[in-house]
């Protein structure tokens, strides 16, 4: 039987199946504002029959965010059109989540396919579009070109602390039953996590726990605000895969200190520290970041989602079979097919009525079926 479409439980929130949609920008925001495109690119997912929706990294404060186009929940006016996603993703079946972020040094850049590239006069002269200072755990550039970022003084540590605590309300107030941080990929949090973006010699940077802090502090302000039997999850890079960067064993000892914080399950992921190039160390193959969430599992004694390079049912049934992680996370296979988890289930042999489908499809492709098959077409 497939242990890809068993239910799942974190805390009081019950997912019909672990197929997770992987967080995934959009650049189609105005102010922070969701909107119509959200709702449906989200909605689709929803419909697609996935048991966790994750809306996009969202900016808990204007300076995090990434791209003028990026989602925002700094205030109070971001609730509502945020609401419509959350109730039509739940309304479907589907376990509404929201990552929260912020951009530290990799904010003020332009969209994907406008070159990833610091936003410049150009990007005012074509679009209107204001560069603005980034902030960071130390004024070391995400980049080569990239402008130095503003080193985050005590209180500015504080406020950006104290934004998430307040995003996790607004999230609440949405709808949202999970919550994810954005504490990979090069983010914020990960900047104070990983040596290579975090030199300072304060309570903030230097030794490992030092360096910790800032993750275990966002956590807490977190918990403050967001419902005891609602999950919470960090997305963190388990490795740099440069030498001097974060290792696997120190994302281990990460993985136990968030778990003392009320963290309930780790989402896996590689990279995003050292500006642009793939590193050497970094190999990708098909579920190549799979074992991370399996060390992960197995010595930080904590759930995992693992996510990156996958797209075969049968791959992702496996990684579940075998334990190495709880939930499997898919993103641009997902743009390719937002039907993918009804299309696996069939694949597993988990839906052969057309039972998981919308009722609204389902049942007229089981009439085509069946017609199919009396011809001798399938
Ligand atoms: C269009 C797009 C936008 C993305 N935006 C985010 C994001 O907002 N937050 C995040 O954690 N990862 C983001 N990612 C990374 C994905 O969540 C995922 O980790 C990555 O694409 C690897 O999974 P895949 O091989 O299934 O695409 C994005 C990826 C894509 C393709």
């Amino acid at each position: 039987m497939s242990q890809l479409f068993q239910p799942f439980q974190l805390r009081d929130v019950h997912f019909k199946n672990r197929v997770v949609v992987s967080p995934m920008s959009q650049y189609r925001a105005k102010g922070g504002f969701a909107n119509e495109w959200h709702l449906v690119h989200l909605g689709r997912f929803a419909l697609g029959g996935a048991g966790l929706v994750f809306v996009e990294a969202t900016a808990v404060e204007q300076r995090g965010l990434r791209t003028h186009g990026d989602l925002g929940i700094w205030d109070d006016a971001h609730i509502k059109e945020l609401k419509r996603v959350a109730s039509f993703l739940e309304s479907e079946g589907s376990v509404p989540g929201i990552q929260l972020a912020h951009a530290g040094r990799k904010a003020s850049e332009r969209r994907p396919w406008h070159k990833e590239l610091p936003l410049n006069e150009e990007d005012f002269e074509l679009r209107s579009e204001n560069s603005w200072q980034a902030i960071a755990p130390s004024s070391i550039p995400y980049a080569d070109g990239w402008p130095a970022p503003h080193e985050m003084s005590g209180d500015d540590i504080e406020d950006v602390i104290r934004a998430f605590g307040e995003a996790a309300r607004r999230s609440k107030e949405a709808g949202f039953k999970v919550i994810e941080v954005y504490a990979a990929h090069g983010f914020l949090v990960h900047q104070f996590l990983s040596p290579i973006s975090n030199q300072r010699s304060d309570e903030w940077g230097g030794s490992e726990g030092n360096r910790r802090r800032f993750a275990i502090e966002v956590a807490r302000s977190i918990r403050k605000h967001w419902p005891d039997n609602l999950p919470l999850i960090f997305r963190l890079s388990a490795t740099d895969w440069l030498d001097g960067g974060i290792e696997i064993e120190d994302t281990i000892e990460t993985a136990k200190c968030l778990s003392h914080e009320g963290v309930d399950m780790i989402d896996c992921s590689t990279g995003g520290i050292g500006g642009k190039d793939r590193p050497r160390r970094m190999v990708i193959s098909q579920g190549f970041q799979v074992e991370f969430a399996k060390r992960l599992k197995e010595e930080a004694d904590i759930a995992t989602m693992t996510v990156g390079f996958l797209w075969d049912a049968e791959f992702c049934e496996a990684i579940v079979q075998q334990g190495s992680a709880d939930m499997v996370a898919l993103a641009r296979e997902l743009l390719d097919d937002p039907n993918w988890p009804l299309h696996a289930a069939t694949k597993l042999g988990r839906n052969e009525e057309f039972e998981l489908w919308p009722q609204e499809s389902g049942w007229w492709l089981q009439k085509r079926e069946r017609l199919l098959k009396k011809l001798g077409i399938r």
